[in-house]
């Protein structure tokens, strides 16, 4: 069993659990990472290829936040010759005051100048002319923040498993999912198919799969589950480059779904030749993360088509692929992500660290410290009250 015995057991083996194992791989803590698919798989959260890192935030905390991870960003760079944040900058744009999932602009700019960040304010016309879309309602504006990236997900995730598999403290293993974690002395004894693991410690980040392993003690979370598609357009004029962009809009006259959307420029390490398009809103949200078809929505699809037809320049008007994404979302307003340990009611609970729920691509390595400083020492230096886990945002199941 000793072989069997860590100091932390991390669940879930995606981009939070990469970047945890790494951390803890650093201060030498014997550490075990284990994913229910391969190492970087397409059935998660850190499917696909691309992310957007931005500044603009509604809340100051989470301006804050981004700001914090560009240290552990530029550390993660050192460490391969490919480029995790590709700076096209963030270009945020749209109706001012229209209220949505990813906050608005006018509170994006608030926050951004008491924080003291830069950003250009624009209107629809510089919008236009200098970004490439068309046809914006003239009373659209917008903010272009020059520090916004296209993250390079395959590439983190790659030099963060090759900084695991470095780590001589560290063990990885794949195809283990978790079927039951009992408690024996303050131990936690997870089983898989194949094994029974010992820690005394855990870090549970499985992404969607989340409420597969916090029901395993006897809790979960409230969320739903989105699969968000994600179209990919030829460009027509290859010189022509956007930068990672968000439209808001009001729900569309016919009211019956969000109107927001997002994309990225062409990047090159995935199809340089075509720019990704998706829109930021589901039809309908699954309940289990096993509904997951791996097509997109025919309808979400026929909206962003439409959208990149009205307003974009330099592209096919119809894409030539698409893929899909899994997110597990939190269900209480504002709180994008669920991060700390489980709940008070839960037994020895401040050994159980739980990162749940929203778009973390952003903070990827930063998370991977907090996470780590939370497991070996029962605390962080950085504010996580905002997204703190208080048992009211848990369920008891027992
Ligand atoms: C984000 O940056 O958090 C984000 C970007 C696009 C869609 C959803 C979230």
């Amino acid at each position: 069993m000793n072989n069997n015995y860590f100091d932390v057991i991390v669940i879930g083996g995606g981009a939070l659990g990469l970047a945890t194992g790494y951390e803890l791989g650093k201060r030498n803590a014997k550490t075990l990472v284990l994913e229910r698919f391969s190492f970087i798989n397409q059935q998660g959260s850190s499917a696909g290829v691309s992310r957007q890192f931005r500044i603009p935030y509604p809340d100051e905390y989470m301006v804050r936040m981004v700001l914090d991870s560009v240290p552990y960003w530029d550390e993660l760079q050192t460490h391969t010759d490919a480029t995790l944040l590709d700076k096209v900058g963030t270009l945020w744009f749209g109706d001012p005051s229209v209220k949505t999932t990813e906050g608005n602009i006018e509170a994006a700019e608030k926050a951004m100048n008491k924080v003291g960040v830069k950003y250009t304010p624009l209107t629809a016309q510089q919008i236009e002319e200098q970004y490439h879309f068309k046809n914006l309602p003239k009373d659209y504006t917008g903010l272009f923040q020059a520090d916004g990236a296209s993250i390079n997900l395959l590439a983190t995730l790659e030099t963060l498993l090759q900084r695991n598999q470095a780590s001589p403290s560290v063990t990885l293993r794949e195809y283990q999912s978790v079927l039951q974690i009992t408690q024996k002395n303050d131990e936690f004894w997870i089983t898989t198919h194949d094994e029974t693991f010992v820690a005394k410690k855990i870090v549970v980040v499985p992404g969607p799969y989340i409420n597969n392993v916090l029901t395993l003690l006897d809790f979960k979370v409230d969320v739903t589950y989105w699969e968000m598609a994600s179209a990919y357009f030829k460009k027509t004029k290859p010189d022509i480059q956007y930068p990672t962009w968000f439209v808001f809009q009001e729900p569309t006259a016919e009211g019956l779904h969000d109107n927001l959307f997002y994309g990225f420029p062409s990047v090159v390490w995935d199809n340089p030749d075509y720019i990704r398009v998706a829109p930021d809103f589901v039809m309908k949200p699954l309940s289990n993360p096993d509904q997951r078809t791996h097509v997109p929505n025919p309808q979400e699809l026929a909206y962003t088509i439409q959208w990149v037809q009205n307003h974009m320049t330099g592209l096919e008007p119809v894409p030539h692929f698409t893929s899909t994404c899994l997110i597990a979302l939190s269900t209480i307003e504002n709180k994008e992500m669920l991060l700390g340990f489980a709940p008070s009611s839960i037994p020895n609970h401040e050994n159980i660290v739980v990162c749940a729920t929203g778009w973390a691509g952003k903070f990827i390595p930063l998370l991977g410290r907090i996470l780590s400083d939370l497991a070996l020492d029962g605390k962080t230096p950085y504010d996580l009250q905002p997204f703190q886990i208080s048992r009211t945002r848990f369920k008891s199941i027992l």
